[in-house]
């Protein structure tokens, strides 16, 4: 392919672990995944301490001298050489980090979840669009070969519409010996299992049901959650989550917990005429089996087929690739993964949370 692929030029707010994770893709030559389009620099990371920048850049990127180690989140949005923010900070700073990125006429890639509500979403989507800056949450899923051959799957109609969608994440974070100021347990930084783990079996409901042409990008008409809190902090421990789609109509029954291992297939969506099964874990799934029935109300199935994905790195640097061809296109905002999927999301959230009678500590709520 010929032509001069577009640079684009990240600064990095945060040393933690997703931060880590997202820079070791964007570090691959995005050639090993046949783009050709984009390439990323990595210009400066920020960091509460300096110390921690240049621990990062020292440890994560070889200590690639380019790479400049600032000590403090303003300093790395007022960076001249910096065009977007990746923000990996805790949930319930999402939205202060967004906004002083923002306030710089930063673009902005934001870690799930966007924000600790759907208020404080509007908020910053409003603000972007004044500002004329990009800006996406981080939903990197949305952009992985799996979700893209799901999608496939779907739009050829060979299994008619869906019927269900059965997913589920979870992870065993030790809740019972870890710090209660872990961010995972500490209201504070918006614990428990939606904010962190829901996001995505949200995303498989949004992605087969919300964008499914049938439901004409209606929101769910119902959503009926709940949960069992942890005994330490009243964070949302055990947490389940049903959405009708009455236009398709469809249902999601969706599950996250932060003390057990993740099951085994990730996410089932059902058809009439067949199955598609998503394997774990489904944030980053390199694998698919789709089974086709004789037809509706037989389950015979005449066909089975059992795909594997493969490419190098985590899968990071998809969502990347995207946000470099909406910034050279000059778009504001990702057609694939939109503002009103992520405010569907926030929503939802804020609904099962008030369901389940969990409130995040006051201030902690930026916009109520
Ligand atoms: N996409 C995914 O698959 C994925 C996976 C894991 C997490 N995440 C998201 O990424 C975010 C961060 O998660 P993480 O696991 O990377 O967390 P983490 O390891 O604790 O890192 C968070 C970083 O945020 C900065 N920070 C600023 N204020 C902080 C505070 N009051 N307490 C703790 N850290 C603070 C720190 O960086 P400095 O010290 O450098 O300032 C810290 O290293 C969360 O919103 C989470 O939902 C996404």
């Amino acid at each position: 392919m010929s032509g001069t692929p577009f640079v684009v030029r990240w600064g990095i707010i945060s040393t933690g672990w997703i931060a880590k994770a997202f820079v070791e893709d964007l570090l691959l030559d995005p050639k090993t995944r046949g783009v050709h389009d984009v390439v990323h620099k990595i210009v400066a990371v920020g960091s509460r301490s300096v110390e921690s920048a240049q621990g990062f850049i020292d440890t994560v990127a070889g200590g690639d001298k380019s790479i400049k180690a600032l000590g403090s989140y303003d300093a790395l949005v007022a960076d001249n050489d910096v065009d977007v923010v990746y923000i990996g900070t805790p949930h319930t700073l999402h939205y202060d980090n967004t906004v002083a990125a923002i306030n710089a006429r930063k673009h902005v890639l934001l870690e799930k979840p966007a924000t600790s509500n759907a208020a404080e979403w509007a908020d910053l989507v409003r603000r972007a669009k004044e500002t004329g800056v990009f800006l996406m949450e981080a939903m990197w899923t949305r952009f992985q070969p799996a979700a893209l051959a799901v999608r496939e799957i779907i739009e050829k109609g060979e299994l008619g519409k869906p019927v269900i969608v059965d997913a589920d994440l979870s992870g065993d974070f030790g809740v019972e010996n870890i710090p209660t100021t872990h961010r995972i347990l500490d209201p504070m930084l918006g614990g428990g299992a939606i904010l962190d783990l829901g996001p995505y079996p949200l995303f498989w409901a949004l992605h087969v049901l919300y964008d499914n042409p049938s439901n004409g990008s209606q929101p769910p008409s119902r959503v009926s959650g709940g949960f069992v809190k942890n005994a330490r902090t009243g964070v949302d421990q055990n947490t389940s989550f049903a959405l009708d789609f009455p236009s398709i109509p469809a249902q999601a029954r969706l599950s996250c917990s932060i003390n057990v291992p993740a099951r085994e297939v990730g996410a089932i969506v059902r058809f009439r005429k067949g199955t598609i099964w998503v394997d774990k874990p489904i944030y980053c799934p390199r694998g698919y089996r789709v089974q086709w029935f004789e037809k509706e109300g037989r389950d015979a199935v005449v066909r089975e087929e059992t795909v594997k994905l493969t490419w190098e790195g985590r899968g990071m640097h998809f969502e990347a690739d995207e946000v470099g061809r909406c910034l050279r296109d000059g778009k504001l905002e990702s057609a694939a993964w939109t503002h009103e999927k992520t405010a569907v999301a926030m929503r939802v959230f804020d609904e099962v949370r008030r369901q389940g009678g969990y409130q995040l500590p006051d201030g902690v709520e930026k916009i109520l």
